[in-house]
């Protein structure tokens, strides 16, 4: 959205408190032996005192109230009593929610405990790579000169990145226009980030895939040729100089 006054800016300040605060919770409540559905619960509990709803339960139906994707997962995990965490597992939590009519969205993978799997390295570039697109976008940068540099990134580090999502506008809704930031550059598309615009930037970085595809299950993504897929994802305000990170409350790089 086009934030044209104090009190939407406001607005979209206390919805990115509310996902920001919920994602850290989160992850500093996630233990081997919990089941995503109780990670999930716990969540919602969060969102629930700020007075936030769930945005993929909201817009899509999704069955549970934050997305939680395990290992070979890459988004949209659904939350599942059968679905145990263990050591090492690489785990995404994606938490986007509405409040007052106002719409942020904020994610983050991680190792959890000890990284027997050596899944870090993976982690680390998607967060830095997520930091230095974010600080390479002003009003009037354009959308297309920020995937390249994503894809830039994570091919520097022998990596991928993941073509078929996105990040993309917010505010008014979880997916407004613009519909498809992505990690990569696509020549045609002159778009350019506007002045005072919300929205939400995410890396998609992976080992082995360059899509995603959808699990029987309807909801779950996983990459088309196998591998790990990590997300890191803030909401943010552009601006004619550095972005406003709304959802810096998560700490995904303090
Ligand atoms: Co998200
Ligand atoms: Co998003």
């Amino acid at each position: 959205m086009s934030i044209s006054t104090e009190a939407e800016l406001e607005g979209m300040r206390r919805v990115s408190e509310a996902v920001g605060v919920t994602l850290k919770l989160m992850k500093e409540y996630a233990k081997v032996g919990m089941s995503t559905m109780e990670l999930d619960n716990y969540g919602a509990s969060i969102l629930k005192k700020y007075g936030a709803r769930s945005a993929p339960f909201l817009t899509y139906s999704f069955p549970g109230y934050t997305c939680i994707s395990v290992n070979s997962e890459a988004a949209h995990g659904i939350p599942s009593k059968t679905r145990i965490l263990r050591e090492g597992d690489l785990i995404n939590i994606d938490v986007s929610a509405e409040l007052n009519g106002f719409w942020s969205d904020n994610g983050e993978s991680f190792v959890l405990g000890e990284d027997i799997h050596n899944h870090q390295a993976l982690v680390d570039a998607s967060r830095d790579i997520l930091k230095k697109a974010i600080y390479n976008i002003k009003a009037g940068t354009r959308i297309a000169d920020v995937g390249h540099v994503i894809q830039l990134e994570a091919k520097k580090r022998g990596l991928r990145v993941i073509k078929n999502l996105a990040g993309h506008g917010v505010g008014r809704s979880l997916h407004e226009a613009p519909e498809d930031i992505l990690n990569y550059r696509v020549r045609s598309n002159r778009e350019r980030f506007k002045n005072n615009s919300t929205v939400a930037i995410e890396t998609f970085i992976s080992t082995k895939s360059w899509n995603v595809i959808t699990l029987k299950d309807g909801w779950t993504l996983v990459g088309d040729r196998g591998g790990y897929v990590t997300q890191h994802e803030h909401t943010i305000l552009v601006t004619d100089t550095t972005p406003v990170i709304l959802t810096e409350a998560n700490e995904i790089w303090c």
